[in-house]
């Protein structure tokens, strides 16, 4: 389409009125209330020289915006730094037109320029994604577990920034699933095995690469987020708007199983969940449903279920009565010539801790 400018921004540079710009474009169009103070942490301290952020304007009114996020990744042996595909919008008067393909085009040779060689994201617009050039996967699955204060996860449906549709849309599916799920309130007693503890504290980097290790061994092709010391202190130690809880489980000295959460909009997220087996699963989660079951209207975790390093977690989320909520589409283009057809084989992906809370999407 004529008359269109494609801008790809020097992100660690933007300035505020800029980025008050840039976010207020998505408040109006998601009826949200991010903060400028949000943007900031997400794109401009965290890797920010590797972040990409384009923009299309049409005689000077923002239109458009693509943003691509460095998340560090581990495939199989290998580390890398990839793109985690972000605020995909484009006006509806201009959809339908291309502007959007070119616009990523523009996205993903700034990604070539910093050496990224893949992007990834969850999206619902599979259809545009796929002319994209991405491949889609079915992946990635919410569980879902009532707590026992319904009254935060309703009150915040009802007071967060949103249409009335849409908040009279999220408590009657909230009710719903009270519904659906009223025996699981009570937290089932979990015997601990003798050599067991349950820590909350600080896990050390060492005993997490350990694990890391055995969890490769087992699954040598396995794709999961890298919990470089880096990215921890960065997301969960010194996030600026979200508190943490780090749990461990050990056995004699070996860490079984590992979680970050937080509450999150009314809910306890298990941001990430590692564990070897299902019973350092089933200790680790009733420890957290018994930690926040009062505090919490409802818990959450993404897993993907058709990854086997994740068996043992989905086991342990059906004992303490989690359900299957939704799944969301996970979508991967490779920008190497590698040809890495492992990238788009579902069971490769381990998604706990991929999507994450508090990001923009
Ligand atoms: C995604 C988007 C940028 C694509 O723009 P575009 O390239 O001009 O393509 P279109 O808007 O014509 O969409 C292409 C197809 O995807 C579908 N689609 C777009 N967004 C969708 C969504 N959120 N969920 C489901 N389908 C979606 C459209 O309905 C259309 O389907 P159709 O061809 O059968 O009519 C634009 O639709 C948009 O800004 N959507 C709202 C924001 C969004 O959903 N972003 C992705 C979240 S990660």
């Amino acid at each position: 389409m004529d008359g269109i400018d494609y801008i790809s921004l020097d992100v660690p540079a933007i300035p505020a009125d800029q980025v008050n710009e840039l976010v207020a474009f998505h408040n109006s169009y998601y009826h949200t209330q991010r903060h400028s103070a949000q943007w900031i942490w997400q794109y401009q301290t965290h890797h920010a020289p590797k972040a990409v952020f384009t923009i299309a304007r049409n005689e000077g009114r923002l239109i458009a915006t693509q943003a691509m996020m460095p998340i560090p990744l581990r495939m199989g042996p290998v580390s890398i730094l990839s793109s985690k595909s972000e605020n995909t919008l484009l006006l509806p008067e201009y959809r339908g037109k291309g502007i959007m393909e070119s616009l990523y085009e523009v996205a993903v040779a700034e990604c070539g320029q910093k050496e990224i060689s893949l992007i990834w994201g969850f999206t619902e617009a599979v259809k545009a994604f796929r002319r994209f050039g991405f491949s889609v996967l079915p992946a990635a699955s919410f569980y879902r577990r009532i707590g026992r204060n319904p009254f935060v996860s309703l009150r915040h449906r009802l007071l967060k920034p949103a249409s009335v549709k849409q908040k009279v849309a999220s408590a009657a599916g909230y009710v719903l699933s009270l519904f659906k799920n009223w025996r699981a309130a009570p937290t089932p007693h979990v015997e601990r095995l003798p050599g067991y503890r349950i820590l909350q504290h600080r896990i050390d980097p060492r005993d997490l690469g350990r694990f890391k290790a055995r969890s490769r061994q087992l699954f040598p092709q396995l794709i999961s987020l890298e919990l470089d010391s880096d990215y921890v202190e960065w997301r969960i130690r010194s996030h600026p708007f979200l508190k943490y809880t780090e749990y461990q489980v050990v056995w004699n000295k070996t860490l079984k199983a590992y979680a970050f959460v937080t509450q999150f909009q009314g809910t306890a997220s298990v941001s990430e969940l590692g564990a070897e087996g299902e019973y350092d699963a089933t200790l680790l989660l009733a420890r957290i449903l018994e930690d926040y079951g009062n505090r919490c209207g409802e818990f959450s975790i993404m897993v993907n279920p058709g990854c086997p390093a994740a068996l043992g977690i989905v086991a342990a989320l059906r004992v303490l009565g989690f359900r299957f909520s939704d799944a969301w589409n996970l979508v991967v283009r490779d920008l190497s010539n590698d040809h890495r057809s492992h990238l788009s084989d579902l069971s490769n992906w381990n998604t706990s801790a991929l999507w994450t809370e508090g990001y923009s999407m």
